[in-house]
């Protein structure tokens, strides 16, 4: 992990409420599908938790969507040559065994950013099939990177954009013919929850967990998520991605 000061190459509005931010870090920083950062926006002192969407040496890439004060600030405030403080990487990251062939990717929201990282690091030697589900039409993003997959399904809630329905629905429409090795996936829980109750337990899954964060590095415990038989795991340090079968996604 290193702490640094990076200089912003681009901040841009990519689709609805939703900006992709390119900062250049003072060394390459190796990163692993999966994992985060924490971005330190003027006059906030809690960091933002940012999944790293692509990484090529010195060159981050996150892509995120404005919700409160920090990430307008993020979006209005941060252009091209300012500078910004930067944690990274972090978190454990998704990991795909050598005899996982087919990997099926599932996102939801703002969910798809750290699946991206996987489908760019994965695409040459896994055959990938991504679901991905967003509100509406005006949400899709990020589509030339999602078409790295040997197959992509985008969903949309009110059906303006690709499939109506969501990304869960679409990859059950096709788990008996693709048969996936393992599911990656990340979105808002109660679409961690449908994929829970279709395939916990029957096929190996991961999951990469959200929780409010304080310090990102394991030490002051804001982030701690329930685990099923009642133990505790930091989603910063422990996670943020865990096997499906031991969260507790109804905590
Ligand atoms: C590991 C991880 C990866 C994430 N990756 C992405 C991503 O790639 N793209 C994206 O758009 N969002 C992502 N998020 C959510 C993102 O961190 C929040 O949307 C963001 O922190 C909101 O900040 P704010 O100041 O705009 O909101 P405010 O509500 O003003 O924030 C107040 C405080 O709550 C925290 N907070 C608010 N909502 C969340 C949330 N959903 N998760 C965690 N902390 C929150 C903020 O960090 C801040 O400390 C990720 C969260 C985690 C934990
Ligand atoms: S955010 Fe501090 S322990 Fe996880």
């Amino acid at each position: 992990m290193i702490e640094t000061r990076a200089t912003v190459l681009e901040n841009v509005r990519i689709a609805e409420n939703i900006y992709s931010l390119t900062f250049a870090t003072e060394q390459p920083v190796p990163v692993r599908p999966g994992q985060f950062c924490m971005l330190g926006v003027t006059g906030f002192p809690l960091r933002r938790p940012l999944a790293i969407c692509m990484a090529e040496g010195e060159r981050i890439t996150v892509c995120y969507q404005v919700k409160g004060r920090g990430t307008e600030m993020l979006a209005r405030g941060y252009q091209r040559g300012h500078t910004i403080p930067v944690l990274l990487p972090l978190g454990n990251g998704f990991f795909v065994r050598q005899e996982e062939k087919k990997v099926a990717v599932v996102g939801g929201g703002v969910g798809v950013f750290p699946l991206v990282s996987v489908i760019r690091a994965y695409a040459q030697e896994k055959e990938i099939f991504s679901y991905v589900g967003f509100r509406t039409r005006a949400a899709v993003c990020m589509q030339y990177e999602l078409q790295r997959s040997k197959e992509l399904t985008v969903t949309t809630d009110d059906g303006s954009f690709g499939k109506r329905g969501t990304a869960v629905q679409a990859l059950m429409e096709n788990i008996g013919r693709v048969k996936p090795d393992v599911i990656l996936s990340c979105g808002p829980l109660p679409m961690l929850r449908a994929l829970k109750n279709a395939v916990g337990g029957k096929i190996p899954a991961f999951v990469s967990l959200e929780e409010r964060m304080g310090c990102g590095v394991g030490a002051c415990l804001v982030c701690v998520c329930s685990l099923s038989g009642g133990a505790h795991a930091r989603v910063c340090k422990d996670g943020p991605v865990f096997d499906l079968t031991e969260v507790d996604l109804n905590g």
